[in-house]
């Protein structure tokens, strides 16, 4: 589990980047219409940082080639990128935001 922060230092509309630590990749986490989410800060298709992407609600656009994501599943809404990201399951404790790296925030259903 990693803290983040307190919550009022992520305000609405806003993302920011942490460094996960022992060796896992670095992770996104963005404030959205009300809720956290945390998923894999490289995008799928290219290494570009989705943190420094646009937030559309419940979806980030990527910023090199505009792929968009769904922040509750990780999954590619649209081309280039063709794989999701990984989710990771975020708690707000005392008004402290966690980001628990291995612990996907849904199941993600299975990919043919
Ligand atoms: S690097 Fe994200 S869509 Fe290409």
């Amino acid at each position: 589990m990693i803290p983040v922060g307190r919550i009022e230092d992520l305000p609405e509309g806003e993302s920011l980047r942490i460094e996960a630590g022992d060796g896992h990749a670095a992770i996104a986490v963005f404030h959205s219409e009300g809720a956290f989410y945390a998923i894999d800060d490289t995008c799928s298709h290219q290494d570009a940082s989705l943190s420094e992407g646009w937030l559309e609600g419940c979806y980030v656009e990527c910023p090199l080639h505009a792929a968009l994501f769904d922040l509750r599943s990780g999954m590619p809404t649209c081309l280039p990128a063709r794989k999701p990201v990984r989710t990771h399951a975020v708690t707000v404790v005392d008004g402290m935001l966690y980001v628990h790296p291995l612990v996907p925030a849904v199941q993600e259903e299975a990919v043919a």
